[in-house]
């Protein structure tokens, strides 16, 4: 028995039996059993009250459990934040990859290569003249997005370009006719059914010809985005069909500030 339990348990049974016998009795039952515990304790080869100083193998074990339990969830933390940063490195990649180098063709029949946008902002749509609804509202709302941005002050100009995902439909003449419906800026492009593919690829946009009609008319189901891309040709930013009009004006403006400041000029260059 420690010193402490005796000094608590003889100090109880002294008050007990100056006050009451029946007590002190019953203290004195409690003391056999306790004896009765350590007996059976000390037969299983333990005992329960052995060990109990500030440090014991016990609490040594509870300390290396806790222990290693910190450490696990410090190594849980910092595999949580090395995933983090895997997934920013993997979304920097994924950026990169999207976009890339082109050759399509104007409707004046001139090639326009990705190289000659180099230096200026795009905005790239994809999409089909014949769409019956989400093009034109997508272009329509290019249109005045466009417009926006280069109203505020010190805001470079944005080249808005529509490709056709239907090259066999849209040929130069009929891509020309159908831009000049949503803005003077906008220019259209198309090109051969290689090239087209090639630029979708690249953006990853996704396009499919759906069956044909009596008219032999089909509907091509496409990607609904936006591509913002910046002046050293890299893909930026996208804006889908759920974006309206003012936020991706917002997001172009944050985007071109962005680039100013990484691209700004020191004092000495
Ligand atoms: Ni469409």
């Amino acid at each position: 028995m420690s010193r402490a339990l005796q000094r608590l348990f003889l100090g109880n049974c002294r008050r007990w039996t100056q006050s009451s016998s029946r007590t002190h009795l019953q203290s004195q039952t409690f003391a056999q059993k306790l004896q009765h515990q350590r007996n059976l304790a000390a037969a299983a080869g333990k005992d329960p009250t052995k060990g109990k100083g500030p440090i014991s193998w016990k609490s040594l074990a509870v300390i290396g459990v806790m222990g290693a339990g910190g450490l696990g969830f410090m190594m849980y933390v910092k595999s949580e934040k090395d995933e983090a940063l895997l997934k920013e490195r993997k979304r920097q990649l994924g950026k990169a990859a999207i976009g890339g180098r082109w050759d399509l063709v104007d409707a004046e029949g001139q090639i326009r290569k990705s190289e000659e946008f180099l230096g200026k902002w795009l905005l790239i749509y994809f999409g089909f003249t014949h769409c019956p609804d989400i093009c034109p509202d997508e272009l329509e709302k290019m249109a005045l997005v466009v417009d926006e941005v280069e109203k505020s002050p010190q805001t470079p100009a944005v080249q808005p370009i529509f490709i056709t995902v239907d090259p066999e439909r849209d040929s130069k003449e009929v891509v020309g006719k159908y831009v000049k419906e949503f803005s003077p800026k906008l220019l259209g492009l198309t090109g051969t059914v290689d090239q087209i593919r090639k630029v979708c690829k690249a953006f990853r946009v996704y396009f499919s010809a759906g069956p044909r009609d009596e008219d032999n008319d089909y509907i091509v189901d496409h990607t609904i985005i936006m591509y913002l891309v910046n002046p050293d040709g890299e893909f930026v930013d996208y804006y889908g069909q759920s974006r309206d009009k003012d936020q991706c004006v917002a997001s172009i403006l944050v985007n071109i500030a962005k680039w100013n400041s990484l691209n700004k000029k020191g004092w000495f260059s």
